[in-house]
């Protein structure tokens, strides 16, 4: 059965994230995966001229490509979080909408070169609906690649998520799990024309690696 997400309380609940996560010092950085310098950078999204951040967060990354030049846009479910970076980034040129994902893609009709997710709204999102959605938004040969922790051995599908420890308010949202192969399936099932995923390994051994995915339109 699909998870029932409740998006009133997911937004409370990532309201709650940024006021914590967000730092007012904060420089524009890249970085796919939890591991500060580690890894590839953005060139996986190869030369774009316009890029979509979904679950942009802090705003980092997004900064990185506005202050090259590229029209760079984020959406993120939290207002808090959308209010401060809007105010924090302002003069790099990046744009932050608030919005939930999927309602943000079947309303607005833009293209883009590239659509990217650092952790972000592709691992909170149900991706046999967000999938075909952002297909339709990538220009031709357009690239989509995102990030998130792997999969945990057997434990496959939306997964349900408390936040913070298992006490005070119940808030929570659902993860998408996935082997990579079943990633790569999902994605060219929704109209993509080539999708490779892969766990990198940590830069410490056994530590927790990044699932990388990264597909290419038609
Ligand atoms: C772990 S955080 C962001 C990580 C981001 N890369 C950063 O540097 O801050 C995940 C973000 O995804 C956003 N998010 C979660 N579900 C979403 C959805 N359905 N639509 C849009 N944004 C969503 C949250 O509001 C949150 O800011």
């Amino acid at each position: 059965m699909p998870a029932q997400h409740d998006i009133a309380a997911e937004t409370e609940l990532w309201d709650t994230f940024a006021a914590s996560a967000f730092k007012g010092d904060a420089e524009p950085s890249f970085c796919w995966t939890q591991y500060a310098g580690h890894g590839p950078g953005p060139e996986l999204l190869g030369n774009p001229r316009s890029v979509l951040e979904i679950g942009c967060g802090t705003g980092r990354a997004l900064a990185c490509f506005a202050q090259r030049g590229i029209a760079a846009r984020g959406v993120d479910l939290s207002p808090v979080m959308v209010k401060k970076t809007t105010e924090k980034w302002a003069t790099t040129g990046a744009e932050f909408v608030c919005s939930e994902v999927l309602e943000y893609l079947s309303e607005h009709a833009e293209v883009y070169d590239a659509v990217y997710s650092i952790f972000g709204a592709a691992w909170f999102t149900d991706p046999g609906r967000l999938f075909p959605l952002v297909r339709q938004r990538l220009r031709r040969g357009g690239v989509f690649a995102f990030s998130q922790p792997p999969a945990i051995p057997g434990a496959y599908g939306p997964q349900g998520m408390y936040k913070g420890g298992f006490a005070g308010k119940a808030m929570f949202s659902y993860r998408y799990s996935y082997r990579p192969a079943v990633w790569e399936r999902l994605l060219t099932r929704a109209g993509f024309a080539t999708a490779d995923a892969q766990v990198l390994d940590a830069p410490h051994p056994g530590h927790i690696g990044t699932l990388l995915v990264r597909a290419v339109a038609p």
